[in-house]
């Protein structure tokens, strides 16, 4: 398969998600494609391309597929994701990809791991939680802290809820304001997702931090894990650059001498210290 070219899918789901985003289903029409771009480690993102408007990247959002089933949840803001909002079941997209490193599942075994998603960066971690859960025993201790910005911006809460039931896993969820007419869930606090960390209790020497959200909220992510004693080489974050190519060609993304398509997105903290914004 040529990675400049996209492969033929089709949506075959559609979900509302909140006013904004929408969990789509795509299915590569061709089975030999299918198996190659919707095989992929969590954390690693595909360029999806509408006919006749652009081509986007965009984070997998589910479980990889043999079948050549693909989840993806995108926000509707621009030239490509707002035309997306009137997508319906049979529409014609083009997908191709895997692209770039997602993280490091290897180097998390036996590991308790904490996962930190603000916002949007719950698609790529809800792709991580799944993958996790798939394979519970290979974990220990698990922890997801969500932030959003309000109630009706928590994304996958029915899902989140009903995993807050197991005994395997410790979620917790925060929304920056309170909003009148939406009553939280049980558990929600109002605060920012940094505040989340302060009552946490983690065994430092065996946790692995994955974090992906606004860059805004990473440089409070990461001093506030420092201070409770993890070490760049165990927090891993996703960052979120203006792609074009996502071969390594353009530039455009690029985060110091790194670019983010190829070399990232999923980068240890240990890797960008020293790069000046690389975490802006
Ligand atoms: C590795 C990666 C994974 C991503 N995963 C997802 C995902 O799972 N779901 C999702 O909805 N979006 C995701 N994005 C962001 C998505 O690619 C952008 O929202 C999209 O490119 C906007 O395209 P547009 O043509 O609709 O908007 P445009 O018309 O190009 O822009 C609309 C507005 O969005 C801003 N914008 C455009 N691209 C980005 C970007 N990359 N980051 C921040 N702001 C941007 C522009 O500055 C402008 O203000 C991801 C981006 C990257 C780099
Ligand atoms: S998107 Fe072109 S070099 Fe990364």
């Amino acid at each position: 398969m040529n990675a400049n070219l996209p492969v033929a899918a089709t949506i075959t789901g559609v979900r509302s998600l909140t006013a904004d985003t929408t969990l789509f289903t795509l299915t590569c029409n061709d089975r030999a494609a299918a198996g190659k771009v919707a095989s992929f480690l969590p954390g690693q993102f595909l360029e999806l391309s509408l006919p006749g408007i652009g081509e986007i990247p965009v984070s997998y959002c589910g479980l990889p597929s043999a079948e050549g089933t693909i989840e993806l949840c995108i926000r509707h803001l621009g030239h490509v994701t707002s035309p997306l909002h009137r997508a319906t079941p049979g529409d014609a997209v083009g997908v191709r990809g895997p692209f770039g490193h997602g993280f490091p599942l290897d180097s998390y075994e036996n590991q308790d791991l904490l996962l930190i998603a603000g916002g949007l960066g719950m698609a790529p971690l809800r792709s991580l939680l799944l993958a996790l859960l798939e394979q519970r025993r290979r974990w220990g201790e698990l922890t997801l802290l969500y932030g959003a910005r309000e109630m009706g911006a928590l994304l996958f809460l029915e899902e989140l809820q009903q995993l807050a039931l197991r005994s395997d896993i410790t979620i917790q969820l925060a929304v920056d304001r309170r909003t009148h007419c939406l009553e939280g869930p049980p558990g929600c606090r109002v605060a920012l997702l940094p505040a989340l960390l302060e009552q946490l209790t983690i065994r430092v020497e065996r946790t692995c931090a994955a974090l992906c959200g606004p860059p805004v909220v990473y440089p409070y992510l990461v001093s506030g894990l420092k201070r409770i004693g993890l070490s760049d080489e165990r927090i891993h974050l996703s960052l979120e650059r203006h792609m074009k190519c996502g071969l390594g060609r353009c530039g455009h993304c690029a985060v110091g001498t790194l670019l983010c398509c190829c070399d990232g997105p999923v980068f240890s903290h240990a890797r960008l210290r020293g790069i000046e914004g690389a975490l802006a």
